[in-house]
């Protein structure tokens, strides 16, 4: 997958490839990820992307002239991407958002700054994306969590056992982890982890999925449909609990 990322502030936005998975992802090229200085898309001598807004009011507005250009650029060398504009008014982001998003071929990613950027940009945006109901002072921490939660999702970057595992792939939050040493100050690791009897892992595993997701999402909990594990394991959730309550 091709990820390009337009931004004012190309520094602050290259970290997100030079880390963990998606540095590695980067290396055995599944993902190349480019981030574009919106300046260099730019004519006059100071690199100029701001304006005053027309109607007065208060900040600036981020010109068009750099994107038409950079669009043009973009596409003459690569094709039409699916273009995402970072913006609090945008739909909300998500774990199916992601999803989605990772199927596309090409993507690139917008970082507005100011008071945003000038609307006739909008002719080459098919998504406005808001990562929550707060507004940031740009779009480039927004962009790096979308290239992080998409870059999840394209095949062979993460494991995909692991990714079907994590919370809200099926409307369910992740069961609990541990790992060495086996005791730390009383602290034990629960038997059945290291009882060696798969099934019975995967039952406690869906219980504790199942447990947590009901007490701190009920809402993702409603959504969830269940399968033939989860009703063994809700079976077995009623049963311990009639026995702790006699
Ligand atoms: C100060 S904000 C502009 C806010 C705009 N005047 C408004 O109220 O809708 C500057 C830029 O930060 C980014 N941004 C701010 N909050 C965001 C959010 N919650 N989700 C995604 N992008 C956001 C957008 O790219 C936006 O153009």
């Amino acid at each position: 997958m091709r990820i390009g990322i337009v931004t004012i502030f190309p520094d602050f936005v290259k970290v997100i490839k030079e880390y963990g998975v998606i540095a590695q992802a980067v290396e055995n090229g599944l993902l190349q990820i480019d981030v574009f200085n919106l300046r260099d898309f730019t004519t006059d001598k100071h690199k100029v992307v701001d304006d005053y807004p027309y109607g007065g009011g208060p900040g600036m507005v981020m010109k068009p002239e750099p994107f038409f250009r950079f669009f043009e650029f973009y596409t003459s060398n690569y094709g039409k991407p699916y273009v995402v504009l970072t913006s609090p008014q945008g739909r909300r982001f998500d774990n199916k958002v992601a999803m989605e998003l990772a199927t596309r071929e090409q993507l690139v990613i917008i970082c507005g700054r100011y008071e945003g950027i000038d609307e006739r940009v909008m002719k080459f945006v098919d998504d406005e994306i808001s990562i929550g109901d707060y507004v940031l002072t740009g779009g480039e921490l927004p962009a790096m969590i979308i290239v992080d939660a998409v870059s999840r999702f394209v095949p062979g970057v993460v494991e995909e056992e692991s990714v079907k595992n994590d919370s809200f792939y099926n409307d369910l939050l992740d069961y609990p982890h541990f790992t060495r040493p086996r005791e730390i100050n009383g602290l034990t690791v629960p038997e059945v982890l290291v009882s060696g009897n798969h099934e019975e892992v995967e039952l406690w595993r869906r219980k504790e999925s199942l447990k947590k997701t009901m007490l701190k999402r009920p809402d993702l909990f409603l959504k969830h449909q269940f399968d033939e594990l989860d009703k063994k394991a809700l079976i077995s959730l009623f049963k311990e609990l009639m026995k702790d309550a006699r």
